[in-house]
């Protein structure tokens, strides 16, 4: 039911049905911002042969105050299909993907809803967040959230320290 799929070998089709499925979840054009991930790895949900769930991680790097940067499997596009929300199909897939990440150092990503993923077992950073630019560290705007995985490499975590990712076009975090 789930497919683990990296984002260059999708088929066309597959490829069309996931961008129809994150319009239609989001209610928003996502096909150019799915575009702009580099190297994603897809989780794919099919139910009675229809793509109904989606999700992705990208590599990115989150470092900690204190800690060097951090391999992170940085999840985006999560995404159901709303003829086929409230099923759980997005708790399965949110845990399928962790299954599939245990080798990264830890997991990251911007939540539209702290309570939704803190019961899949994500924390939410308290520290400052901040962006790594070309011109330097900048602090990122105050409504900016992250929530992190811990993964069996995470090292120990301050979350009310400082966290910063690496500066990218479009959302940062
Ligand atoms: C968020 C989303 C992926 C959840 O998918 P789903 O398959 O319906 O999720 P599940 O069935 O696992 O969980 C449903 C529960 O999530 C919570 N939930 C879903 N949408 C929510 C929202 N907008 N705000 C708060 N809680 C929400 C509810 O507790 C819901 O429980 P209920 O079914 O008893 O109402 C889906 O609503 C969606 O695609 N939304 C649009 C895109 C989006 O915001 N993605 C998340 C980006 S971080």
């Amino acid at each position: 039911m789930f497919r683990v799929v990296a984002g260059k070998d999708l088929t066309r089709e597959e490829r069309k049905e996931l961008v129809v499925l994150c319009n239609l979840a989001y209610e928003e054009e996502m096909e150019e911002i799915i575009n702009q991930f580099e190297d994603p790895v897809h989780v794919l949900g099919e139910f009675q042969g229809k793509m109904v769930c989606h999700a992705l991680w990208i590599t990115r790097y989150l470092q900690p105050e204190g800690l060097p940067p951090l391999r992170s499997a940085y999840v985006e596009a999560v995404a159901t299909h709303p003829d086929f929300q409230h099923r759980g199909f997005a708790s399965a897939i949110m845990r399928k993907l962790v299954e599939e990440i245990q080798e990264f150092d830890i997991a990251g990503l911007s939540p539209f809803n702290v309570d939704y993923y803190a019961c899949l077992g994500w924390e939410l950073w308290r520290g400052a967040m901040f962006e790594r630019t070309q011109a330097g560290v900048v602090a990122s705007p105050a409504d900016e959230r992250v929530m992190i995985y811990r993964l069996p490499s995470t090292p120990a975590l301050d979350l009310d320290s400082a966290i910063s990712i690496e500066w990218r076009e479009g959302e940062v975090w």
